[in-house]
């Protein structure tokens, strides 16, 4: 799984067979410049879920429901069917075993959701933290993946989990378990796409840069200015002529 936010990521997330699409709430935060996951609106995520939309053909798309958009059954089934209208496939919902209500709620009115656990941006805020380290944490966790599986969560995000304990969820619950920061026994890893191609310098802990696409991005801009500013950019190859006796009818009629 990979986030995506716009048309031409989507569509090469599926040319590469990226089997699951997320339209992730950090939209905000790597692409509108926002501070927190907590300003991300239902707005924000209807525009971009319609362009990835638009971009995928193949991937199970999944799109996050922002801050207080799923606080309770009712305020979630409404926003989801939105979404669900716009083309996702699956909408992801943040919260441990206090999101029972609202996964049951979501999964009765027939729409798949992808159930967030560990840590969570939109209630623990930006700052990422490890969740499960002490015991009555890790037994939260482990309890919270049976109850929302109970629910009816079609799949699971299991973010900032130390590895042993997303092994032990992913191995006690039948739907596939996705992890970030999670380490390699669950089922499947998701990441933020800006993440691997290195949209910007920061480094995370739990991602790996597999481009450079900052430096790369730098360069061509510098090297478009240089060429424009030397005049060799637009070259013959890239503009059109008129013959010339159109250009001295244009002239002569521009004299009268
Ligand atoms: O919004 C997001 O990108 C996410 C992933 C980090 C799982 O929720």
């Amino acid at each position: 799984m990979l986030t995506a936010y716009d048309f031409p990521t989507a569509r090469l997330e599926d040319e590469a067979g990226i089997d699951s699409v997320l339209v992730g709430d950090s939209v905000g935060t790597n692409m509108l410049g926002y501070a927190s996951e907590q300003e991300v609106t239902m707005g924000d995520m209807l525009h971009h879920l319609g362009a990835v939309r638009r971009g995928v053909k193949d991937a199970y798309l999944i799109v996050d429901m922002p801050f207080k958009s799923a606080d309770d059954p009712f305020t979630a089934c409404r926003n989801a069917e939105l979404f669900i209208d716009k083309g996702a496939d699956c909408v992801k919902v943040e919260g441990w075993s206090d999101k029972k209500n609202v996964i049951a709620c979501l999964t009765e009115s027939g729409i798949p959701v992808c159930a967030h656990i560990g840590y969570n941006p939109q209630i623990h805020g930006s700052k990422p933290q490890v969740f499960g380290k002490e015991l009555q944490q890790a037994l939260d966790l482990v309890e919270s993946a049976s109850v929302l599986e109970a629910a009816g969560a079609a799949l699971f995000v299991v973010e900032k989990v130390p590895r042993e304990i997303a092994g032990l969820i992913a191995s006690r619950v039948k739907v596939p378990v996705i992890g970030i920061g999670s380490g390699e026994s669950c089922d499947g890893q998701v990441l933020v796409v800006n993440d691997i191609l290195g949209t910007d310098e920061r480094t995370f802990r739990h991602a790996r840069k597999f481009v450079d696409f900052r430096n790369l991005t730098l360069q061509a801009i510098a090297g478009y200015k240089t060429e424009v500013e030397k005049r060799n950019f637009p070259a013959e190859e890239n503009f059109q002529h008129v013959e010339q006796k159109v250009v001295e009818s244009v002239m002569a009629s521009l004299a009268l």
